[in-house]
């Protein structure tokens, strides 16, 4: 399956990346289907490679490609090298076209050989440099500048950055500048709001249960990629003036 990038889809008139933890059943094929023309693609998490085994996963993505969508997976790698890689290869059978991992995991025997093989794959990499939930503040978020700036240094796609705490998006694209893509979880069941974290530089947001668990997904997806237009548009004013 031809490999997509991030980047070949930010013309899209929103920038919404629907986050599935859940079976893919008939009823989720459907509602991404009829929104493929608003969104960048999907993210398939843990709970998925649960539920639906790696040939129906695959067959999902294939339906994804028919229709111009991107193919995140997020297992939120975390591992030595070796095991990274062995999963990393598998993803990339599947089809998808991006993989996530954290970058608290370092560089030595563990991100540096994972990354020459995404690049030997032609794969995205989105390194999570900050979460999203309160513990995060803990341990993980405390180590933020020393995760963003390996992000920089191992030439990762980009970062994975919280819409709950808009102030790691905008240091994260203070520091990253354009050549680095930000991905923003966080919207709608976490408490951010739709297009706050494109309003702080990022370049998608990734929004899971306030569409998938809506009584209307369709509608709420149009509704969430309005908006999006809208802030969008606010961004290209600025640029200009
Ligand atoms: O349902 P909701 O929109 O809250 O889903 C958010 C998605 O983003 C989940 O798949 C979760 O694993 C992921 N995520 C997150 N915070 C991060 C990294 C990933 O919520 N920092």
């Amino acid at each position: 399956m031809k490999k997509a990038h991030l980047n070949d889809f930010l013309k899209k008139p929103s920038r919404v990346i629907v986050a599935i933890d859940r079976k893919i059943t008939d009823e989720i094929v459907k509602i991404i289907s009829s929104v493929s023309d608003i969104i960048i693609g999907v993210k398939i998490g843990l709970i998925t490679f649960l539920e639906n085994n790696p040939s129906e996963i695959k067959h999902f993505i294939s339906t994804l490609k028919e229709k111009n969508l991107y193919a995140l997976a997020d297992l939120k790698l975390a591992d030595i090298s070796h095991v990274m890689i062995k999963i990393c290869e598998k993803l990339h059978t599947i089809g998808f076209d991006g993989i996530i991992a954290h970058a608290f995991v370092g560089r030595k025997g563990a991100l540096e050989q994972l990354v020459k093989v995404v690049r030997k794959y032609s794969l995205d990499i989105f390194l999570v440099i900050a979460m999203s939930h309160p513990g995060a503040e803990e341990i993980l978020n405390t180590n933020f500048e020393k995760m963003l700036s390996l992000t920089k240094t191992l030439h990762a796609t980009g970062a994975i950055v919280p819409a709950t705490m808009p102030y790691y998006i905008s240091k994260a694209r203070e520091y990253l500048g354009k050549q680095f893509y930000l991905l923003s979880p966080g919207i709608g069941a976490q408490g951010a709001a739709p297009g706050s974290a494109l309003k702080h530089g990022a370049d998608a947001e990734i929004v899971g249960r306030a569409i998938l668990n809506s009584p209307n997904p369709i509608e709420t997806t149009r509704k969430i990629a309005k908006i999006h237009m809208c802030v969008l548009n606010e961004r290209k004013k600025e640029t200009h003036t």
